[in-house]
């Protein structure tokens, strides 16, 4: 048999000579492989007596192991040499300008919340935001829904499995549940917004199981529903850009909210087209209301001393009136031809003062 110890330094010499993995691998095969060099003299052993081949036998596992054990480590330091290399190789540096040759485009949804918030920010709204994955509570039991309300039964909710400490968990029906968290991590005065995902599991021409919502909630000893009136009526009009809008609050329900009301704004169908403006026909927008004191009260803020309003609203559909995008779905089918023709262009932060869009 030939000198193991010379073997030994040559094939682990080529395993850590190999300057990437697939010379790695070719060094491994050279010598583990089914014609490599240790499995040919593997193969010799039948031609030793008994003796010679137990102890060739416990130094050919032997090589073989440190050869196995070499490649092992060499890989490790080629992988994470790989990594760094491609790290380096797509380092994006965001503090460099855009680039006008390659404009990329703001999603409408995205522009349509950054409008939003604008609007809000100006009357001295702060943005909170919420997890997607909710427990049972927050979207539901605190903002009062009473034990078999339709909005909790299965066709609607989405879901996951108990939470080790047993918490159901959903994905998250509405943006209300933010009032929640809000509510129970702040003390009044609270006034927020909070823009985000929500799911339910629907989908057809007007519905998708995932969408977005904007709610708003104010918070303090004073706010009545004067206020909500005035602050949806001063969105609205800002949002669609029609000074003289009409706005109609019809009597609802919520479970969250006592008084409850939607809100219409004034449209035009003729034709078959939906236009934004004083024009006699009615749309619904939104959902609003004074937070219900069983709210409060699950949040722990005294509901004879504080009060407050709630809205809620959709964004897809404001942003199809506005921006004249007629499906639904094609929101989220990532198509770039799309997204170049209803996108926004990057740098063009939607802001009171100098237009929301243009
Ligand atoms: N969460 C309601 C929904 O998804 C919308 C809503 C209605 C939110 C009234 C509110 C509100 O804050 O006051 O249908």
């Amino acid at each position: 048999m030939e000198d193991l110890a010379a073997l030994r330094d040559e094939l682990i010499g080529a395993v850590e000579a190999a300057g990437d993995l697939p010379a790695l691998d070719q060094a491994r095969v050279a010598a583990l492989g089914r014609k490599g060099r240790i499995t040919d003299l593997m193969k010799t052993l039948g031609t030793l007596d008994a003796e010679a081949r137990r102890r060739a036998g416990q130094e050919l596992n032997a090589l073989k192991d440190a050869v196995a054990a070499a490649v092992e480590q060499r890989q490790v330091v080629l992988a994470g040499r790989d990594l760094d290399r491609r790290l380096a190789a797509e380092r994006v540096d965001l503090t460099l300008p855009v680039r006008p040759e390659r404009p990329g485009r703001i999603h409408p949804i995205s522009q349509t919340i950054d409008e939003m918030v604008a609007i809000f920010a100006e009357m001295g709204f702060a943005v909170a935001e919420g997890p997607d994955v909710e427990d049972d509570w927050h979207n539901f039991e605190a903002l009062n829904f009473p034990p078999g309300h339709p909005a909790r039964e299965m066709q609607d909710t989405f879901y996951l499995p108990d939470r080790a400490d047993g918490a159901r968990m959903v994905l998250r029906t509405h943006t209300s549940p933010v009032q929640i968290r809000t509510m129970v991590s702040q003390k009044p005065p609270i006034r927020i917004v909070a823009p985000g995902r929500t799911y339910r599991s629907d989908y057809d021409m007007t519905h998708t199981p995932m969408f977005h919502q904007i709610e708003g909630l104010v918070v303090d000893e004073t706010t009545h529903m004067g206020h909500l009136k005035g602050c949806l009526v001063e969105f609205a009009r800002a949002f669609f850009q029609v000074d003289d809008l009409p706005l109609r609050f019809r009597p609802s329900f919520f479970p969250f909210t006592e008084p409850s009301a939607e809100v219409d704004i004034g449209c035009s169908r003729a034709g078959g087209e939906i236009k934004i403006g004083n024009h006699g026909d009615w749309l619904e927008i939104l959902g609003c209301g004074m937070v219900h004191p069983n709210v409060l009260e699950a949040c722990g803020i005294d509901s004879t001393r504080y009060q407050g309003f709630a809205f809620g609203m959709g964004i897809e559909r404001p942003a199809m009136l506005k921006y004249g995008i007629p499906d639904l779905r094609t929101f989220f089918e990532s198509d770039l031809r799309w997204l170049k023709h209803y996108g926004f262009v990057p740098l063009d932060i939607p802001n009171v003062a100098f237009g929301l869009t243009s």
